[in-house]
């Protein structure tokens, strides 16, 4: 496991689950992390463990669905880690577990705002600040729901597919520079993603064996910092599935059309 002593991360999204894991995790290996989310008394209980390794770490309380605060708050990131920034983890992100035909454009046009166009903003506040220095990681985090079926959450699957698509061409276009895009894909996990949430059709039942813990899962994602490689995945499960739709997408949507509505 990498050491990250230090390095200065972003980690949006840190108040619960994978974020939360992933900033007491990258702290415990020497990294000085700035964590961001909405829910001020989370993030400080958060910030409080980070703090046990890593004292000089930070939170900045923001509401990632305001874009038009995005590049003030990417300043204040930046000042608050003394002017450098290693790595950002754009990880904030919400479900919307709809059916298509029962969605609305307010549904899709939310989910968009946090999953799609928050990232891609904060990345190109981001960006030129990395350019200048000609060092840095950016990791966004994706879903499974890209790489399994689109059942019930196309828009949820179709703000992260957005999200794949614009981390792909930041990976091949840095490809002269040292800075670094990654694509992280998380398949189930244990957190308040997966609980009743307003504007949301229940949660799917889950696998046990099937799901990671958030622990488990932001250590997969700090892996993504020791690859060249475009895409890692929570692990080979993942992987696998991913593999086996993209070999035969036709094939492999008529089986789950067949699995999930008998026609
Ligand atoms: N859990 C899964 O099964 C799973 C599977 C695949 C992918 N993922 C992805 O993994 C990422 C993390 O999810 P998780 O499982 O850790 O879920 P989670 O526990 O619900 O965490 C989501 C985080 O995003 C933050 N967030 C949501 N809306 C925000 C907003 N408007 N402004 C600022 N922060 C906001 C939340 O903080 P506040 O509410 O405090 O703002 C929270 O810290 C998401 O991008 C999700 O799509 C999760």
């Amino acid at each position: 496991m990498s050491d990250l002593t230090g390095r200065n991360i972003v980690i949006t999204g840190a108040s619960s689950g994978i974020g939360q894991a992933l900033a007491i995790e990258a702290a415990q290996r020497g990294a000085r992390v700035a964590i961001v989310a909405r829910r001020a008394d989370r993030l400080a209980t958060v910030l409080k463990r980070c703090h046990e390794s890593s004292p000089s770490s930070t939170m900045v309380v923001a509401d990632l669905s305001e874009l038009e605060s995005i590049d003030a708050l990417a300043s204040t990131l930046i000042d608050s880690l003394d002017g450098r920034v290693d790595v950002l983890v754009n990880n904030a992100g919400v479900p919307k577990r709809k059916r298509t035909d029962q969605m609305t454009a307010d549904d899709v046009e939310g989910v968009m705002a946090i999953n799609y166009f928050s990232p891609v903003r904060l990345t190109l506040a981001m960006l030129p600040h990395m350019l200048e220095r000609n060092s840095g990681d950016i990791v966004n985090v994706s879903s499974m729901g890209v790489h399994m079926a689109a059942f019930g959450v196309s828009a949820y699957s179709a703000s992260k597919a957005a999200l794949e698509f614009f981390t792909e061409g930041l990976y091949v276009e840095l490809g002269k520079t040292n800075v670094r895009a990654h694509l992280f894909v998380p398949g189930t996990t244990a957190s308040e993603f997966s609980t009743d949430k307003p504007g949301n059709n229940a949660p799917f039942p889950s696998d046990p064996a099937a799901t990671s813990t958030s622990e488990e899962v932001a250590i997969a994602l700090l892996s993504c910092l020791e690859t060249e490689s475009f895409v890692t995945y929570t692990g080979e499960r993942e992987a696998q599935t991913s593999s086996k739709r993209n070999a035969d997408v036709n094939a492999w949507l008529a089986n789950m059309r067949q699995v999930f509505t008998g026609m």
